[in-house]
């Protein structure tokens, strides 16, 4: 429907892409954000046809936005800071996890749903809040206290600060690293561990998060090549959501996955041997195998993106058709929008990267 862009709210999905000076702003599929209205308001465009949803704009991950935004805000002035980390800083880190804790804790519905829209610049801290969303649910489920989550969040969204002593040239390089840098990305655990032990008074909880969070059960991780038993439980259920985040990331050396590929690989059985099965199937319950925004393939042959989930059926969501059956792009007119539950003789027959 075609709505005035002052009419419309953050998290609008767009109908229509959006053109500006003869380049395409933003997609069609796209969810909005804030930033991005004011974008489009700035491009002097009056309205933008948009995807019309139940009730309100469609929740796209287990915290609210604005959480998410604040976070990833303040652990990138952290990390960029890192070099003056200390104990006054820390507590920032222990207030932003108590507030994601009490979010996850209030959530009555633990889905991961659509993956944010970061930068390569920003990709680290996204990651570490996405990283620490995911390990807070997990551990929810396993039955952690608060006290317990606290920490463990506090931990999660520190694990990678080791990462800001390393070059951004070698971790957004495009091509294969060769075996000097492989070593120097490899030390970021044991720098990080040795920045939060040294520098602030934090558990050694948390610095066992940061130097473990590498490691696989079957002994071939880093930096120390431990062993299922000598890997903290805490430690453990980082490395999977850490896995989850970075496989369904895009990076500038690879495309990112769709989730439910990522599902499948950590179930697979080689990476049965490196990560707790138990706690990959607790992610399994929280993932959507098709979130907001992803790009499906339909049993006759139409192509789609997720515009709205069924609660009661995550393989069954709403689909915009992007593409018809006979290949042809749908760009103009009204979108066409198909309910899986309702259409039952159609079904998702692959996710696209
Ligand atoms: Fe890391």
């Amino acid at each position: 429907m075609l709505v005035p862009v002052n009419q419309v709210s953050p998290g609008a999905i767009l109908s229509s892409s959006i053109f500006a000076q003869g380049r395409i702003l933003f997609r069609k599929g796209r969810k909005l954000t804030k930033n991005d209205l004011e974008i489009i308001n700035q491009s002097g465009l009056r309205s933008i046809r948009i995807v019309r949803i139940n009730g309100d704009s469609p929740r796209v991950g287990i915290i609210r936005d604005e959480t998410r935004e604040l976070a990833a805000k303040s652990i990138s002035s952290i990390y960029q800071d890192y070099k003056n980390l200390n104990s006054r800083r820390f507590e920032e880190v222990k207030n932003l996890a108590s507030t994601i804790v009490d979010e996850i804790l209030a959530s009555s519905d633990l889905k991961i749903q659509a993956h944010d829209l970061r930068t390569y610049d920003t990709y680290t801290y996204y990651h570490s809040v996405n990283v620490t969303v995911i390990t807070t649910s997990i551990a929810r489920l396993l039955g952690f206290d608060q006290t317990e989550l606290l920490l463990l969040a506090s931990g999660a969204l520190m694990h990678d600060i080791g990462k800001m002593e390393i070059p951004q040239s070698i971790l957004n390089k495009q091509t294969r690293l060769d075996a000097d840098e492989i070593e120097l990305v490899r030390c970021h655990p044991l720098i990080g561990s040795d920045l939060l032990c040294t520098r602030t008074n934090s558990s050694p909880l948390v610095w066992a998060i940061a130097r473990q969070h590498h490691e696989c059960l079957d002994g071939t991780g880093y930096p120390d090549h431990r062993s299922a038993e000598q890997i903290h439980l805490y430690a453990k259920i980082v490395v999977i959501a850490d896995l989850w985040d970075a496989l369904r990331s895009e990076r500038p050396y690879k495309q990112g996955w769709p989730a439910k590929k990522v599902i499948d690989f950590l179930s697979s059985p080689s990476m049965q041997l490196k990560v707790e099965p138990e706690y990959v199937e607790l992610l399994r319950s929280i993932v959507l195998p098709y979130p907001i925004e992803s790009l499906v393939v339909l049993s006759n042959g139409m192509i789609g993106i997720v515009v709205e989930q069924n609660e009661t059926h995550p393989t069954a969501p709403v689909v915009m058709i992007v593409r018809d059956e006979y290949g042809v792009e749908c760009f103009d007119g009204e979108p066409q929008l198909i309910n899986l539950v309702k259409e039952s003789s159609l079904i998702i027959t692959d996710s696209l990267d």
